[in-house]
Parts: C-alpha cells; sequence; structure tokens
C-alpha cells in the first residue's frame, strides 16, 4: 500500500486537476452540477478518496484522513464561493433585466364613456327611482290597440296624425310613445302604480330635432287622490335635479287624448334664468315635455274605477333632454357615433 507521500502526491495531482476544473466552471448550475459529480461515492474525484479510506492501512489512516478532510474543505469552499459569486451576479443580472423606471410617464388607456343618451336616461331613473318610481319594460314592437285605442285614440281620430306611424301590418306597429306601456302596466297591476318606463319610440319624422328612432321615458301614477298638484311637484324636482338649482315649471294646456286636462310642460330658461337668450328663443321658458291627469275613459278601460282612484301621466322626451343639458343642436349627433361629440359628454 502506499505510503504518506505517494498519497501526498496523489492529492496534490487531484486538488490541481479540481483547480484547472474550477477555472472553466461559468455558472451557478454549473458549479451546483459540479459539486454532486465532485462528491459522488463512485465517480467522483473526492467522493473515491473518501471511499478508499477503507483500505488505508491503519498507521497512515488518521494522516490520510486529514488531508483528505482538507482537500473536501477546500473543494467545497470553492465551489460554494463559485456558488455564491454566480448567484450574486445572476441576481443582479434579473434584477437589471426587471427594473422599473418609476419616473416613466404612464401608458395612456382610452377610457370609454356612457353614450350621452345612456347617461342622461340612467340620470332620469335615478331621480324617479329615489321617488319612488319602480321601472316598467315595454315593447317595442305594439298592437295598434296598445299604441292608440286603448289610449282613447280610435282608428281615424285626427289625433293619429300627430304622430306619423310606422305599420308593422294593419294590427302591428313600432309604437310611437311610452305610453303604450301605461295601458300594460294598469292591465296587470292595480294601484298604487307608480312606474317609469323609459325606451325606443319611432315616428316617420327627421329634421334636426326629430329622428325616426327616439327614446322617451313614461312617467305614471295612480293613485287616490292623486292631482295636477303631484304631477307639478315631481316635475319641479325633476327639472332641479337635471337643470340645476333654482329652475321651475309651468304647465300649459294641451292636448292628448289619454290625458285630461292635458298640459305641456316648460322649464324657465337655465341659461338666461329668465332674461330671455337663444335657447329660450327670448321667452324664458324652454319646453320639455308633455303630461297630464290620466283620462278617466283609459282608467275605467283598464279595469280601475275612476271614482276611487286617480293618476297622473308623462312624456320625456331623453334626446330633448339630452339636447338642452348639453347644447346639442342636431339630434342626428346623437346617432352618429362621432368621438369627437360624444367624448365632450361625461356628466
Ligand atoms: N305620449 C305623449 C307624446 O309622445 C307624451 C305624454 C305622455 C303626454 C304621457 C301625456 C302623458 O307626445
Amino acid at each position: 500500500m502506499a505510503d504518506l507521500n505517494e498519497l501526498s502526491e496523489k492529492l496534490s495531482a487531484i486538488k490541481l486537476e479540481i483547480e484547472g476544473e474550477l477555472k472553466g466552471i461559468e455558472n451557478f448550475k454549473s458549479a451546483f452540477e459540479y459539486r454532486k459529480t465532485l462528491m459522488d461515492s463512485k465517480t467522483g474525484k473526492i467522493g473515491l478518496l473518501m471511499r478508499e479510506m477503507g483500505k488505508i492501512p491503519g498507521e497512515l489512516r488518521a494522516d490520510y484522513g486529514k488531508k483528505v478532510n482538507e482537500i473536501r474543505t477546500w473543494a467545497q469552499g470553492e465551489v460554494d464561493a463559485l456558488e455564491k459569486k454566480f448567484k450574486e451576479l445572476e441576481m443582479q443580472k434579473r434584477y437589471e433585466s426587471e427594473k422599473i423606471d418609476v419616473t416613466l410617464p404612464a401608458k395612456m388607456r382610452a377610457i370609454g364613456k356612457l353614450h350621452p343618451n345612456t347617461q342622461v336616461r340612467n340620470q332620469l331613473v335615478d331621480i324617479f327611482g329615489s321617488m319612488g318610481f319602480d321601472i316598467f319594460e315595454g315593447n317595442e314592437i305594439e298592437t295598434d290597440f296598445y299604441n292608440f285605442t286603448a289610449l282613447n285614440i280610435p282608428k281615424d281620430h285626427p289625433a293619429r296624425d300627430m304622430q306619423d306611424t310606422f305599420y308593422l301590418s294593419p294590427d302591428f306597429l313600432l309604437r310611437t310613445q311610452t305610453s303604450s306601456g301605461q295601458i300594460h302596466v294598469m292591465e296587470a297591476q292595480k294601484p298604487p302604480i307608480k312606474i317609469i318606463s323609459p325606451g325606443k319610440v319611432f315616428r316617420s319624422d327627421d329634421d334636426a330635432t326629430h329622428s325616426p328612432m327616439f327614446s322617451q321615458m313614461e312617467g305614471l301614477v295612480v293613485d287616490k287622490g292623486i292631482t295636477l298638484c303631484d304631477l307639478k311637484g315631481m316635475l319641479d324636482l325633476f327639472v332641479q335635479k337635471i337643470f340645476g338649482e333654482g329652475v321651475t315649471t309651468r304647465l300649459r294646456p294641451s292636448y292628448f287624448p289619454f290625458t285630461e286636462p292635458s298640459v305641456e310642460v316648460d322649464v324657465s330658461c337655465f341659461q338666461c334664468h329668465g332674461a330671455g337668450c337663444k335657447l329660450c328663443k327670448g321667452t324664458g321658458w324652454i319646453e320639455v315635455l308633455g303630461a297630464g291627469v290620466v283620462n278617466k275613459k283609459v282608467l275605467e278601460d283598464c279595469g280601475i274605477d275612476s271614482d276611487v282612484y286617480s293618476g297622473i301621466a308623462f312624456g320625456i322626451g331623453i334626446e330633448r333632454i339630452a339636447m338642452l343639458k348639453y347644447g346639442i343642436n342636431n339630434i342626428k349627433l346623437l346617432f352618429e357615433s362621432d368621438l369627437r361629440v360624444l367624448d365632450q359628454i361625461d356628466d
């Protein structure tokens, strides 16, 4: 068996070999792998030395063991150092690549807005919702009966000419007014009734302030002791919330077959406050909606006792409110989806 000198030489040679191999290690993973290779008890340079310990003659074993331990400790220290070095380098690289420049301006994101019509409709729903109104969703396709006859507009009645109608067949049509919903509600529900019904309506009408399709919001209240005063009170609150504090309403006599008396509701001009301007055409007042006390005949035909109950109804043009509120002079601007227009309205 080899003597100690021979062993020492062998160990020095191994150490030299290891030194050479360590130089070739270029990253953390190879350092990690190299440690395993080195220590493998069957094939590793250090692992084998440890294994051979048993074959060393007794008197040499302690010295041999000491030397092998030295080289093992040294090799482990070297690999530790390499691992540490590469780990730091790799972390540093990662920090560099993941560096966040907090001074960079944020990416601008285009944020969508609700359409002005939707904004106004939502405002109306909120206002009347806070007064305790429920929402009723009517039908856009109606029968002649619900759109006209039940609203006290029989065939050949001149009032049919007030609303140029798109007929789908002799019996079916595109509703010309959300008032048709009043009948559905009164047929289905007994008083007290307190509903609003927003939705699309259709008339063969086309100019700067009229469009073949537009939106209305119907209101209907039926209960004991409902009068025109209730209507005025609700509408005063409504115009103040939509157009601002201090505005008020005035009622002018009008005619709708399904309300008696009928009124046209004006709002005091929220731009000039009565002094007279272009918006109110110098009158101080702007017409905003039609309304009235529900015609007793309409109540009776729906099976509601008109001696016990009375009702009020109103119909608001949503585009009309949007145009007044946002200073839009042509209703078409609300249907052309031109972002230059729509972008300006965010209420
Ligand atoms: N439906 C009427 C119109 O479109 C408005 C209205 C509704 C009038 C309710 C009175 C009561 O012109």
